[in-house]
């Protein structure tokens, strides 16, 4: 865990809860962690989940390792330490997002074990849902797939530390959700991911479609 540096800080509560919030957002907040090998297919699970969750009438958001590099982490690399602090940085933001009433979608090889457990660890010390998604795919499919040409310059020794070639990935021993990229589809997937939040009454099915809020266009028309 990181170090506390900051002294004479303390929490300030508001008014507003959170069940205050998933109330006016008629859902729960909930981290969904997507780990797995670059080109396992994370980023493009989280696309389609987001888009299936959006037409349930449900408010998900991606932070996606590419994205937040390019921001809010664009001073860190590849080092151990420094996917560390990745992760650690990510964990944070998502537990707000939670907290928020948004089902956030975190889509990061994060590869360390240790690493993850304590993202967990937060969200479980904030009575906040964390779902580990294991998206498994084999080295060598996803080597075939080399969506962005990076293991073709890894193997080529033009990338150092490049995870699954020279840098390590150790895979969740029991997420909550197993997935096999090179065996299942695409929608397969995202329905295995649907039903367990439904399953898991960390979404209701019922009584939140964007059909139900239509038709309540009294509702609507007054926003
Ligand atoms: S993590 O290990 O810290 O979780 P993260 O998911 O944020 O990694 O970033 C991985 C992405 O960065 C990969 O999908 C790839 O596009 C790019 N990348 C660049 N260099 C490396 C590297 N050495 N190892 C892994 N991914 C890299």
């Amino acid at each position: 865990m990181a170090e506390q540096k900051a002294t004479n800080v303390t929490w300030q509560d508001g008014q507003i809860s959170r069940e205050d919030r998933y109330q006016i957002l008629r859902q729960k907040g909930v981290t969904i962690w997507f780990t797995g090998l670059s080109g396992s297919g994370k980023s493009t699970i989280a696309v389609a989940l987001e888009e299936a969750l959006f037409n349930m009438g449900k408010l998900s958001y991606r932070l996606d390792g590419d994205n937040v590099r390019l921001g809010i982490n664009k001073n860190l690399g590849f080092s151990e330490q420094d996917r560390k602090e990745n992760i650690r940085r990510i964990g944070e933001i998502a537990k707000l997002f939670g907290d928020a009433g948004t089902i956030a979608l975190s889509s990061f090889i994060s590869p360390y074990k240790i690493d993850r457990d304590e993202v967990r660890a937060l969200h479980e010390a904030a009575d906040l849902e964390f779902v580990e998604v294991f998206v498994d795919c084999s080295l060598a499919v996803a080597e075939e797939r080399d969506p962005k040409g990076l293991y073709k310059k890894a193997r080529a020794g033009q990338i150092k530390n490049f995870t699954g070639i020279d840098d390590p990935y150790e895979a969740p021993a029991t997420p909550e959700i197993h997935l096999k990229t090179d065996e299942m589809t695409l929608e397969q997937e995202v329905s295995i991911v649907i039903d367990y939040l439904i399953d898991n009454e960390i979404i209701m099915r019922s009584y939140l479609t964007r059909a139900d809020d239509q038709a309540d266009s009294a509702t609507a028309a007054a926003w």
